[in-house]
């Protein structure tokens, strides 16, 4: 079990039982909620960025500096923002003393240009990739990929967000007033050592690193400052292993009304919300209706406070939210097909495989022709010890889930995703279908299974 002192060597050699993770401190609220910049596009005519992975120095910590990672700052990165139909084009600048990739988690994108563990950018050198948005609006991420370095990496700092926008998401009446009534909360555990440094070696866990202190957009303690009106939460799970679920202390109810990759049809109304690491939930949480009376919250399932509200008297415009956002759907023909991909989750610590085996950047496990819909069949296989949940994700696409040992999924999940739970035992069945061609990786988003093998390689053609 997780938890008591830390042995020298760290954890490496503990079994991660997700039953049983260390708890989580709750917040004093000290500090206000730091919100990411929208970086700006390097022309006026066309939508440019330049990102650059660099070494910084983060004053997490009251007078203390922590080493750590970030993109074109000091710690995690700014927004992207793409608009559905153009083109962008990306510089990637690469400062930092190792290896890197830039990963877009959740863009269609053509293989090439989708940071894998084969497009690593060696220190000192850059690239330049351009490709098409051909998706709907939607909360995506950014993140390094290098074989077998990829979770100190993100550890360390290196994570941002992507906001897409399309026409559809324009008309609606969203709040949508970026750092106002709209925030992103990417949520992050980490260990900090006695001189309040990232010792990554020191606390992995082969099983999936996690820590005791909550960051929420790299803020210790945070706490956010909201109207008493309707405020939207784009919600990342960014953590390296750490499963969240989330809740009002309140009891009170919150819409659910994004999945990883677009809007859901409607608004689903929610108690509570598990993400695991990589997937992403929009919510809007309506504070004109909770009783600013008492101290509200976003906790997890052990009650321990996350994110304190701090409610104004500010009241602002009502907003609307629409019962019907989205045209997403399950076709007849797409729940008829037959399973062609079979995937086999299986292990734990650094012995995980996917269909009994390890990564191999030279073979290629599946194919598939682009434009073409093919069901995958995901299933967890338990172990001696009972097993564990492990999020199962696919580069390059957004795929519908079908089921969940044959049911259909609850309604949160009848939206677009590209990283699934499955839980142990658990068959989920996806239509999965790629835009562009190359070779994508598929694997567990638990960073340290992923760097232990847990990934296997389809090429589109
Ligand atoms: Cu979030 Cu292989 O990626
Ligand atoms: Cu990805
Ligand atoms: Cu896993």
């Amino acid at each position: 079990p997780q938890g008591g002192e830390m042995g020298m060597g760290g954890m490496g050699n503990q079994h991660m039982d997700h039953d049983d993770v260390a708890a989580l401190d709750s917040s004093s609220g000290d500090n206000e909620l730091n919100i990411p910049p929208v970086l700006k596009s390097d022309s006026t005519e066309e939508t440019k960025y330049t990102v650059r992975a660099k070494m910084g120095e983060t004053e997490i910590f009251d007078g203390t500096k922590t080493q750590t990672y970030g993109y074109n700052g000091d710690f995690l990165g700014p927004v992207l923002q793409f608009e559905k139909g153009e083109t962008v084009t990306i510089n990637l600048i690469n400062e930092l003393d190792v290896g890197t990739t830039f990963h877009w988690h959740g863009l269609k994108i053509p293989g090439e240009a989708d940071g894998g563990p084969h497009n690593v950018i060696e220190p000192g050198e850059e690239d330049t990739i351009k490709f098409e948005v051909t998706q709907e609006a939607a909360t995506l991420w950014f993140h390094p990929h290098p074989d077998g370095d990829t979770s100190e990496q993100v550890y360390k700092g290196l994570a941002g967000l992507i906001y897409i926008e399309d026409e559809n998401i324009k008309e609606l009446d969203l709040p949508d007033d970026y750092g106002k009534n709209d925030f992103p909360l990417i949520f992050q555990d980490r260990t900090f050592d006695e001189d309040k440094q990232l010792n990554y070696d020191a606390v992995m866990n082969e099983d999936g690193t996690v820590g005791d202190v909550s960051l929420i957009n790299g803020t210790v303690n945070p706490k956010l400052t909201v109207g008493q009106e309707k405020v939207r939460l784009r919600l990342l799970n960014g953590s390296n292993a750490r499963n969240y679920t989330f809740k009002m202390n309140t009891g009170d109810t919150f819409a659910q009304i994004a999945t990883d990759g677009g809007l859901l049809n409607e608004p689903v109304e929610m108690e509570e919300l598990t993400l695991t690491p990589s997937e992403r939930a929009e919510i809007v949480i309506d504070f004109s209706k909770i009783d600013d009376e008492r101290d509200v919250a976003l906790v997890n399932d052990s009650d321990d406070i996350l994110l304190p509200f701090e409610v104004t008297d500010e009241a602002a415009a009502e907003i609307d939210i629409p019962d019907k956002m989205n045209q997403f759907s399950v076709t007849e023909a797409e729940k008829d097909l037959p399973v062609t991909k079979e995937v086999e989750l299986f292990g734990m610590m650094d012995m995980v495989t996917i269909n009994g085996k390890k990564f191999d950047p030279e073979r290629i496990d599946f194919t598939q022709e682009r434009g073409v819909t093919e069901v995958w069949e995901i299933y967890n296989k338990p172990d001696m010890m009972g097993g564990m949940i492990h999020p199962f994700h696919i580069h390059g696409a957004q795929f519908k889930t079908l089921s969940r040992d044959g049911e259909a999924p609850p309604r949160n999940e009848r939206g677009w995703k590209d990283t699934i739970s499955v839980s142990p035992d658990e068959t989920v069945r996806l239509a999965v279908q790629f835009n562009d061609k190359g070779v994508y990786m598929f694997h567990c988003h638990i960073l340290e299974h992923e760097d232990n093998g847990m990934m296997g390689q389809i090429k589109v053609e």
